[in-house]
């Protein structure tokens, strides 16, 4: 058995140049001891799927397996130490024990969660969203709220569902829109009674809960799903926000903490973590937008808000600094960062790196896609069509906009109107034959850039709001609808699409932020940013599995794989503090496939 054979295995030994990392290199460079046991009900049958989590250490490390089918379960080798084990299922009261490692094999039995409300407080984000989105009647204004009122945090989170007064809901509603979650008036009107009706437990609960109790309430995930080792690691505080991360080619994890402008470094064969932070170049805090309502939380210390990075040929790391309008490249060798302003465009976004070293990135607010070239430190900043005379004369005026917010008070309404419409260049990836794609978030297109003669075109999309896409292998686009809960595959050649509804119940309350392909398999990994879950896709057999995470109100924004396969993503949902616990984690995801060529070897610390 595979498990067993991991169990044997011991971790690795890594020289450190650090105090704390040897500290933390001591504490992992052991052999690993095994924990495992059985989890049973009251009746004394076994619980399958349940998942079961070991945590320890400050910032906590965190690994989670799946019990099997006859209730068992077994961790890959752990270092000596105390360890908090969570037992989690659907349907089921948290199971909280203390333990030592090495010890003697765990026995737990569970209990079945009787209390309706409880059980309700269990479900995803998702499963609440529903009840939400059904109060709403004309499509439109539904797509508006989900594309709007997700793209930071979850909606249908315990946060999200507190019952308010009319004139909270405008409090709040006013502090979304000056942060970029602005609604078209009519719909603003109608948000306090959707969500009043919708979360009124009297009515909720029941449609919740329906079923509760029979086995089909709350399946046990399949017995692929079940083979998987989901490891987690807190990084930062409960004012950062780790927005998106990176599998480096040294095999170390970088992620950038969007709200305090630093760069994270993780090395997870000893679980060392080291923050570098971003030089602020002198800008305030909110940067270029510090006046005209900066998306910012209270507690940020964000002057440059990096948001998205890739390593180049050389191994060197990109930033985007979305809030300060520059590109930052960190040397991990010697340390340094490197700051190139641009010359126009507000909000660098998305950045992907072409063999010739290229940074191509699109260019949120001001509607462009960018190009720095690092041999001749030039930017060429390529302007995109809007969806109207109109809007593209507003996109050309923000400049000016920007400089007279600092000035004269912007009508806040109209300005939230137009945020609700903006083109919003979103996702870029470069195709095997170097052509550029990118996707419009707003206006529901893909685009394609010659990379050469710099020609724009345009594609509309069958769905709503195409978000970050890759392609696979063979040069398909793959595409996340993040406000219609579909992935989409599109043929450069045909121009066909081809799209699959998400298999998130109830369908359409998922918002897929992104996905990324692994080119060694094409298998298609997709976030399943407001149901706490992974996604796997396989084009071949049109299969989908679903992994449930750990940590409730995981929010998802990025995918990337390591060498072995295993899956990389981050919790960055904002605010942190609607994160169960209140702290963002960088995830690792071991499908362990029975599949896999080197299964037996990836199943490491
Ligand atoms: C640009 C990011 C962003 C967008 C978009 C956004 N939110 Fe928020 N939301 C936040 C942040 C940050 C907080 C926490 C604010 C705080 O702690 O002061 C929050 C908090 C909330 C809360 C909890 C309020 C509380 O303090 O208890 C609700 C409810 C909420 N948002 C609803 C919405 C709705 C409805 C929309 C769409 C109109 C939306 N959000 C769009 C960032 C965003």
């Amino acid at each position: 058995m595979r498990t067993k054979r991991a169990l044997r295995a011991a971790s690795k030994c890594v020289l450190l140049g650090s105090m704390t990392g040897l500290m933390v290199a001591a504490l992992f460079a052991m052999p690993g001891f095994a924990l495992e046991g059985t989890l049973v009900g009251p009746d004394g049958a076994f619980v399958v799927g349940a998942r079961v989590t070991a945590e320890t250490g400050d910032p906590a490390r965190g690994t989670t397996v799946f019990s099997d089918d006859r209730g068992r379960f077994a961790f890959p080798p752990l270092p000596a130490g105390r360890f908090e084990v969570r037992v989690r299922r659907i349907g089921w009261r948290d199971l909280r024990v203390e333990t030592t490692v090495p010890g003697a094999p765990l026995s737990l039995s569970l209990e079945p969660e009787r209390d309706p409300a409880a059980l309700a407080e269990q479900l995803p984000a998702n499963r609440w969203f529903a009840l939400f989105l059904d109060e709403i009647d004309d499509p439109a204004h539904r797509e508006q709220f989900v594309r709007q009122c997700t793209y930071c945090h979850q909606q249908g989170n315990e946060a999200t569902r507190i019952p308010r007064e009319d004139w909270q809901w405008e409090k709040i509603l006013g502090l979304m829109a000056r942060m970029g979650g602005g609604l078209t008036a009519e719909v603003r009107s109608q948000v306090p009674d959707w969500f009043r009706a919708a979360y009124d437990p009297a009515h909720a609960i029941p449609r919740l809960t329906e079923g509760m109790g029979t086995p089909a309430f709350a399946p046990a995930p399949e017995e692929e799903v079940r083979r998987a080792v989901i490891d987690e690691w807190v990084l930062g505080g409960r004012a950062s926000m780790q927005h998106d991360l990176m599998v480096h080619p040294s095999g170390r994890v970088y992620s950038v903490d969007m709200m305090q402008d630093e760069l994270f470094q993780l090395d997870p064969a000893t679980g060392e973590t080291r923050r570098f932070p971003i030089p602020d170049g002198g800008l305030p805090l909110g940067g270029v937008f510090a006046r005209a309502g900066s998306p910012l939380t209270p507690n940020a210390n964000a002057h440059v808000g990096p948001h998205s990075l890739q390593t180049a040929p050389d191994g060197s790391i990109w930033v985007t600094l979305a809030l300060g309008n520059q590109l930052g490249r960190f040397d991990p060798k010697s340390e340094q960062w490197s700051i190139h302003p641009m010359p126009e465009g507000f909000y660098p976004h998305t950045l992907r790196i072409d063999d010739a070293g290229r940074i191509w990135f699109t260019i949120a607010a001001s509607n462009h896609v960018g190009r720095f070239d690092p041999a001749n430190d030039r930017f060429e900043i390529i302007r995109l069509p809007a969806a109207s005379w109109g809007q593209s004369l507003a996109l050309r005026l923000l400049p000016a906009m920007l400089w007279l917010s600092r000035r004269v008070e912007i009508d806040s309404d109209l300005a939230a109107e137009g945020a609700a419409f903006a083109p919003i260049p979103y996702g870029i990836d470069i195709a095997p034959d170097g052509d550029i794609w990118f996707s419009q978030l707003n206006l529901h297109k893909i685009g394609r850039i010659d990379p050469e003669s710099l020609e724009v075109e345009l594609i509309d999309t069958p769905f709503t709001a195409p978000r970050r896409l890759r392609f696979d292998s063979e040069g398909r686009l793959w595409i996340p609808g993040f406000s219609s809960s579909v992935i989409s595959r599109f043929d450069p050649e045909s121009r066909a699409f081809e799209t699959w509804d998400l298999p998130i119940e109830p369908a359409g309350s998922d918002t897929p932020y992104a996905l990324h392909v692994d080119r060694r398999t094409d298998t298609v990994w997709i976030c399943g940013t407001n149901s706490d879950t992974l996604m796997r896709f396989e084009p071949k057999s049109e299969r989908f599995l679903v992994y449930p995470l750990p940590t409730r109100v995981t929010y998802t924004r990025e995918i990337d794989f390591d060498a072995e396969g295993r899956v990389w993503t981050s919790n960055s949902n904002a605010p942190t503090w609607q994160v169960e616990r209140g702290q963002p984690r960088v995830i690792r995801l071991d499908p362990r496939s029975a599949d896999a060529p080197d299964a037996s070897l990836a199943a490491g610390p």
